[in-house]
């Protein structure tokens, strides 16, 4: 049935190959680490750029330093598939 969950804010969040549920009120690395998926980080605010990001697909709603997506500082607004390094 279309629109399908349009209220809801459960998302999947794909990263590096692995697939995991998301939240569009929590961070990509909140929702991460709540399911045990290591991603790279330090400050949690957006500080030490340790937990930089590739959107592959989807959209987010992120603050971005030095031209880097930050995990801990960005929100899902769709399903995604991002790369972390
Ligand atoms: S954890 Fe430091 S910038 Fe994200």
């Amino acid at each position: 049935m279309w629109p399908f969950n349009k209220k809801s804010n459960n998302v999947i969040i794909k990263i590096n190959d692995i697939v995991i549920s998301g939240n569009k009120k929590k961070t990509l690395l909140a929702s991460c680490l709540a399911q045990g998926v290591e991603v790279k980080n330090n400050c949690g605010v957006g500080n030490c750029q340790k937990c930089s990001f590739a959107l592959i697909s989807g959209e987010v709603d992120t603050k971005q330093s030095q031209g880097r997506m930050l995990a801990c500082c960005t929100f899902p607004i769709t399903d995604i598939e991002i790369m972390s390094f």
